[in-house]
């Protein structure tokens, strides 16, 4: 029997990002997958001959040889796939968002506590590299006081995109549209660097797809700390706009595009440092700290195989995934009534 970690993937869609983490890892093994799509189902046993693909969870997770499981589902399924994965023995690694609600998401963190088991969940663009610096500002205090923050996230997504995954643009497996699935990334990003929201007052409608949720949302976002934000998100914005985050505060500007800094201007600081990240952050140079290509999914699932291997926390738990969750669905409900509205306590 192997000495490495046995891994398996179900659901097949980025969940296939998943797997190929899994063979760039050093100490995890990729011995199944499972996906009820019987088409990319038999497509990645083509590929991947070595590795067993079940058309069950129930049935995978008999394969005593597997300790983790990466739950890439349709949104709405996660705690459902995730519970059963815990209760069955295996660690798990959950997509994002980690489920659509508040108290699906709590069943998760419920089962990690029932059995002792870790729990990660995933959100690849903390770690992009501009990351560091903006944090090592503000854990510093260099940026200060925060005032304010710009948040948008002007994506595209066709018709075709919604109508593919027919869960996509519901209620009951999306959870939402433009905000619970794509810009979720950036509400977690938003909580992470400007602190505790406390109340939201947002609008959200549909423009330009036939959908049942969202493809625009708008909101200010106001904080425990006094500090202030706008949020945008959308996946009408043809043919998609990298996602711009501006922060403001009594120590200086930082703005970023994409994943690169624009904008580096500390009260405290001077010219060199500037150059220094624009040119290492900007796009200028190469990335400082990992290289790229083991940034994002290969990251957290090569952290996920080191959390069991040196039995510690994964890098996002549960509690800090369920934040943004219940940030989004403040939104939708400050929509819907048109009142300021507070995420629920997580
Ligand atoms: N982190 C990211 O950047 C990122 C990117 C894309 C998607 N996601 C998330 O990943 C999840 C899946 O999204 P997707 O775009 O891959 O969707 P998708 O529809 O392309 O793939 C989902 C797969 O799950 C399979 N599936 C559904 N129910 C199943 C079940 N009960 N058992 C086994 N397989 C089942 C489907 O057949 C499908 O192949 C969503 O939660 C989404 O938010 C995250």
């Amino acid at each position: 029997m192997s000495s490495k970690i046995g891994y398996a993937v179900v659901g097949l869609g980025i969940g296939r990002a998943h797997a190929d983490g899994v063979l760039s890892s050093e100490r995890g093994e990729l011995v199944a997958v499972c996906d009820i799509d019987e088409k990319r189902l038999g497509k990645f046993k083509s590929e991947h001959p070595d590795v067993a693909a079940y058309p069950n969870i129930d049935e995978m997770l008999r394969d005593d040889r597997i300790e983790i499981v990466s739950i890439c589902v349709p949104s709405g399924l996660h705690a459902e796939l995730a519970v059963k994965a815990l209760e069955a023995g295996r660690h798990v690694l959950v997509e994002k968002p980690i489920d659509i609600t508040v108290e699906a998401a709590m069943k998760i963190e419920e089962a990690r506590v029932r059995t002792g088991l870790k729990v990660g969940v995933i959100f690849q663009n903390r770690f992009n590299a501009c990351m560091e610096p903006v944090r090592e500002a503000i854990d510093s205090g260099r940026l200060g006081r925060m005032i304010l923050g710009t948040f948008a996230v002007k994506w595209y997504r066709d018709q075709k995109y919604y109508d593919a995954g027919g869960w996509r643009g519901t209620w009951e497996m999306d959870g939402g549209g433009s905000l619970m699935n794509q810009s979720i990334h950036t509400v977690d990003i938003m909580q992470w660097l400007m602190g505790e929201v406390d109340t939201v007052t947002s609008y959200a409608g549909i423009h330009n797809h036939n959908i049942d949720t969202e493809d625009l949302t708008a909101s200010v976002i106001k904080f425990k700390s006094g500090a202030v934000a706008t949020f945008v998100s959308t996946t009408c914005a043809y043919p998609g706009i990298s996602t711009d985050i501006q922060l403001y505060g009594t120590g200086g500007s930082i703005e970023i595009d994409g994943d690169k800094i624009k904008l580096w201007k500390l009260v405290d600081g001077d010219e060199f440092e500037e150059e220094e990240m624009l040119e290492n952050y900007g796009g200028g140079g190469t990335p400082v700290g990992d290289p790229v290509k083991v940034r994002g999914h290969a990251l957290q699932v090569h952290d996920m195989i080191d959390a069991v291997y040196y039995d510690r926390d994964p890098l996002i738990t549960p509690r800090e995934a369920i934040k943004s969750v219940a940030i989004v669905n403040a939104i939708y409900e400050s929509a819907r009534t048109g009142k300021p509205v507070a995420p629920k306590k997580v």
